[in-house]
């Protein structure tokens, strides 16, 4: 069954296409890699932190355990550096310069090393006078910051909003789309351009940036995930519309391997970034990550999800006191993943009864089910018959199969699952 899910799907694809976003050719489904924000901060003393600094070496280290960890084979293919890698002046030609302790080699250098490795390297900038962290920023030099990126191979940049007034904004960010462009370098435009406004014009987003941040940046914390999630689950502005394939929302990092998520909290996480079509970039030490969370982070079902060709973004269905439906449509055509969160903290299970009805599937023909976790098969639901099921705290029951609603034993479901339903 499963098969067929990833294979059908390329017509639909082309025939979908991009008719008014950025086209750039990238980002044609949630692009996938690593980033170093959540996990390593803008650390900058080498001599006291000589592993966890913005180095060239940590970006090495990541690229190289991204192959021999099997990410490379999953997908995960940017390598991202983020704030904190450059040095606190431009050269003597106004040009963008790392800082030369921690990148001796320069990051025309790195780029080699992770090109060399079939993986893509990604870098940061800020539209405003300074990024985030205090170095400099691209107001001014956006046209000299694009060439400069696309003469080192780049191929992806984060543009953050930190230093600048909001009226710029709007203005700005399609501004460096254009100077990208004019490189004649494909370079995945990733912009935080909503993140700094209380309304922003997604469909304008759109226009001009392959993947946009829309909220405040992750932290290592079950509550900030949750976060995320309602502030995806209210949709406000309608901005789920605007996703498709070239331009995702995205709910930032992954945290996954790090400190503050039990392993059914990282489950959570996987489902629902897989079910919001988000990018999956990871941050967290590829050196020292669990076996467990490495498997969660490769898990196929949860990745052709969020890889699906349609790039749909799903969305919040309906919700019952704590327990949250979500669904998004994936190929072939009548079909969805689903997800039943449950953001209780009450320690016990909960019976769920499920129908279509209250995941807006509804085809009379019915669904199968799968846990696409584990690519078991559940049964059938239809829309107007309750399919028990149980979900514990802090989880998500996550599915993909076409569903019909044949009445089923009450099944207990680990936390942290998604399903696929394949119309009958
Ligand atoms: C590229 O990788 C090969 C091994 O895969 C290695 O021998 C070669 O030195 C690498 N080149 C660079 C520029 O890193
Ligand atoms: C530049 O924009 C044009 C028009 O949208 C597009 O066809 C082309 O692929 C873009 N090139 C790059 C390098 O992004
Ligand atoms: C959101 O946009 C979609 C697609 O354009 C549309 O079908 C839907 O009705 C919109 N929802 C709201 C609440 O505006
Ligand atoms: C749905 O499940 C039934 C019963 O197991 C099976 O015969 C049928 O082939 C399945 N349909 C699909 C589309 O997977």
């Amino acid at each position: 069954m499963q098969g067929s899910v990833m294979i059908l799907p390329l017509v639909i694809l082309v025939i979908i296409g991009t008719i008014w976003g950025l086209d750039n050719g990238l980002a044609r489904t949630p692009p996938m890699g690593w980033m170093s924000w959540e996990r390593f901060r803008c650390i900058t003393d080498c001599d006291t932190y000589p592993k966890q600094s913005i180095s060239e070496q940590l970006y090495k280290d990541m690229a190289d355990q991204m192959v021999l960890e099997g990410f490379a084979a999953a997908g995960y293919e940017y390598v991202n550096i983020d704030d904190c890698w450059s040095a606190k002046e431009r050269d003597e030609n106004g040009r963008l310069q790392a800082d030369p302790k921690r990148f001796p080699s320069g990051i025309k250098a790195l780029a080699d090393y992770v090109h060399n490795k079939s993986l893509k390297l990604g870098i940061y900038g800020d539209f405003g006078t300074f990024t985030c962290g205090g170095y400099p920023g691209s107001k001014f030099y956006m046209q000299e910051d694009a060439e400069t990126f696309a003469s080192w191979g780049i191929d992806s940049l984060k543009l953050d909003g930190c230093y600048t007034s909001r009226g710029d904004i709007p203005v700005g960010y399609p501004i460096m789309e254009k100077f990208l462009n004019l490189t004649g370098r494909p370079i995945l435009y990733s912009c935080s351009w909503p993140a700094y406004l209380p309304n922003p014009d997604y469909e304008a987003i759109a226009k001009s940036c392959n993947i946009w941040r829309n909220y405040g940046d992750i932290q290592d914390s079950w509550s900030s995930v949750v976060s995320i999630i309602n502030f995806y689950g209210k949709d406000s502005g309608n901005f789920s519309s605007v996703a498709g394939p070239g331009q995702f929302n995205d709910p930032d990092m992954l945290i996954l391997g790090d400190f503050g998520l039990s392993y059914n909290q990282q489950q959570v996480q996987m489902a629902m970034w897989s079910i919001l079509a988000a990018p999956l970039l990871m941050s967290n030490d590829l050196r020292k990550i669990k076996r467990d969370s490495i498997a969660l982070l490769q898990n196929r079902g949860a990745i052709s999800i969020n890889q699906d060709p349609l790039g749909v973004q799903g969305r919040l269905i309906s919700t019952k006191g704590k327990i949250q439906f979500w669904s998004k449509p994936i190929t072939p055509k009548g079909n969805y993943a689903f997800a039943v969160l449950n953001l209780a903290d009450g320690g016990s299970e909960t019976l769920v009864p499920v129908n279509g009805v209250a995941l807006g599937i509804l085809d009379n023909r019915g669904y199968n089910i799968s846990d696409a976790f584990t690519n078991k098969y559940m049964g059938a639901i239809y829309p107007n018959k309750n399919l028990p099921l149980t979900v514990l705290p802090s989880g998500v029951f996550l599915d993909n199969d076409h569903w019909s609603l044949i009445a089923l034993a009450s099944q207990t479901m680990a936390t942290g699952h998604i399903f696929y339903l394949y119309l009958r």
